[in-house]
This record gives structure tokens, sequence and C-alpha cells, in this order.
């Protein structure tokens, strides 16, 4: 069965909005194998999203990462990846269809990044990269 990694970003812990994130996840029918909160390091980030380095949003968006901590996440079910990214929206909060989480509960806050909540694997090389990284496994 396909794994995941979601992780609820810092602006969604600070609003204490994971509970209700997880539980869409969870209601949606996937499996939740593997949770902790943790505070990312710039070494963990780094390779994270070593995909975007250089593009102009690459520092404020690890700069915002280590703003506070993160809850990491494995679900696991069929077609879980695609799943979970339907769940979560499009990229741009502001303009995420109402009814996913990022077009539910995210908003432009004017900060250099976009604050949009959750990350979720696009692929399922990336998936077991992204667990190797946050759950070493
Ligand atoms: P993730 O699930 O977090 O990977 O989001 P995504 O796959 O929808 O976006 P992508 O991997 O392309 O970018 C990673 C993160 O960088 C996004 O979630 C945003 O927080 C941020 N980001 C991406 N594109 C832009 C952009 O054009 N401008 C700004 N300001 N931030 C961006
Ligand atoms: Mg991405």
């Amino acid at each position: 069965t396909e794994r995941t990694l979601v992780l609820i970003k810092p602006d969604g812990v600070k609003r204490n909005l994971s509970g209700a994130i997880l539980a869409r996840v969870e209601a949606k029918g996937y499996t939740l194998a593997e949770l902790k909160k943790v505070d990312a390091t710039r070494e963990v980030l780094e390779e994270h999203y070593a995909e975007h380095e250089g593009k102009p949003f690459y520092e404020p968006l690890v700069e915002f990462m280590l703003s506070g901590p993160i809850v990491a996440a494995i679900f696991e079910g069929e077609r879980v990846i695609e799943g979970f990214r339907s769940l979560a929206g499009t990229t741009d909060p502001t303009t995420a269809a109402p009814g996913t989480i990022r077009g539910d509960f995210g908003r432009d806050w004017g900060t250099a990044v976009q604050q949009n909540l959750v990350h979720g694997s696009d692929s399922p090389e990336s998936a077991e990269r992204e667990i190797g990284i946050w759950f070493g496994k």
C-alpha cells in the first residue's frame, strides 16, 4: 500500500489546526502510520526542499519552516499521494478551492513565502525520499 509524507507547517501548528487537519485526512479514509511534532533543522529543510534551491522563495521558505514546530506524519492507503494533494488544494491558499485544507484555512498574510499550512509528497519517489528525511526509514 502507498505511503505519503504529510507536514503540518508552522502556521498550521501555531494556529492550533493540527487536529482539524489530521481529522480531515483520517475522515477521508487514510490510515495514520506515524506522527510526531518536531523542530526542524536547517539541514533537514535544505534536504527536503533541495529541488527549490536558487528560487526566489527558497530562503524565505526555509526561514518560515524554522519559525516554529512542525507536525510530521506518514499516511497510508491506495493512491494516498494524489488523495492527500487533492484534500490539500492548490499551492496558493488565496485561490485554493473551498473545501480543501488550504482553501478553508489559508490566506495571504503578506509574507515573502506562501504560508499554506501543509506539505504532501508529490510522487512515490519523493514520498520515500521525504519519509527517509523526516522519519529515517
Ligand atoms: P508543498 O506540498 O509544500 O511541497 O507545496 P506544493 O507542492 O504545492 O508547492 P511547491 O513544492 O511547488 O513549493 C513548496 C512551497 O514553497 C509551497 O508550499 C509554498 O509554501 C512555497 N512556494 C511555492 N511556490 C511559490 C511562489 O511562487 N511564491 C511564493 N512566495 N512561495 C512559493
Ligand atoms: Mg511540493
